[in-house]
């Protein structure tokens, strides 16, 4: 029995739990390699040769997924004004005093800083992923370039990531049913989103 009201339909959770799957595979393969004292996870993944075989697939996996997401989202991602005024008050909604923010539609201004923030830290990994996959091809300055902005975006992605996570499973309750079922009750939608609810669900 189907009963509240949609949120994301089965392509939008298959395209998202691919991107975490993949994400989450890339992440910890590429932690084993960063470190050494994190290198105990490659035995998680098969070893050294496997983790430095998968790493890679996984993160083209990521970025290819991540394509798919941005064709579905991102037309409903752009920050409009209400959005800014949001993102100025954040520190009011990490406090939990929610009163006086502009009213969220489908999605907060802090899930679409979310995504775009995600969408850039994504074109770095892909664009300095290859040419550290095919090093011997590549430039000694753009070996030197994605040697340094590889991590970089990787530890941005992951803290972004994190908190995502955070925010979906702990502060907001129902939201990770919604990307499991797709389905929520009127009343989050009207808690968590209330001109989504004025504008296309009532
Ligand atoms: C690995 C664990 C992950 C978990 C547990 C998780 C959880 C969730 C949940 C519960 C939602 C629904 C939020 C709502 O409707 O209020 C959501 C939405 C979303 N997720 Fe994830 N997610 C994960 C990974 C990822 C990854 C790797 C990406 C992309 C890089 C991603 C991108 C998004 C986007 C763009 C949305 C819609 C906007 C938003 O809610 O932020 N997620 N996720």
């Amino acid at each position: 029995m189907t009963t509240g009201l949609a949120r994301y339909d089965f392509a939008e959770r298959a395209i998202h739990w691919l991107s975490a799957l993949s994400f989450l595979y890339a992440a910890f393969t590429g932690l084993a390699m960063w470190s050494h004292k994190l290198y105990w996870l490659a035995g998680v993944f098969g070893g050294g040769n496997a983790t430095r075989f998968a790493h890679p697939w996984a993160g083209l996996i990521f970025a290819l997924v991540l394509g798919f997401m941005f064709r579905r989202w991102a037309g409903q991602m752009r920050l409009d004004r209400e959005d800014r005024v949001w993102l100025r008050k954040s520190h009011q909604y990490a406090m939990n005093q929610d009163e006086g923010m502009p009213e969220a539609g489908r999605f907060n201004a802090g899930q679409k800083m979310l995504f775009w923030l995600q969408s850039v830290a994504a074109v770095a990994l892909l664009a300095t992923g290859v040419v550290l996959w095919f090093p011997e091809w590549m430039p000694r300055f753009l070996r030197l370039v994605a040697i340094s902005l590889h991590p970089l975006a990787a530890v941005l992605a992951i803290a972004l990531i994190i908190l995502h996570i955070y925010m979906g499973t702990a502060v907001i309750p129902g939201a990770f049913r919604a990307m499991i079922h797709g389905r929520v009750t009127s009343g989050w939608v009207k808690a968590h989103h209330p001109k989504w609810f004025r504008l296309t669900l009532r």
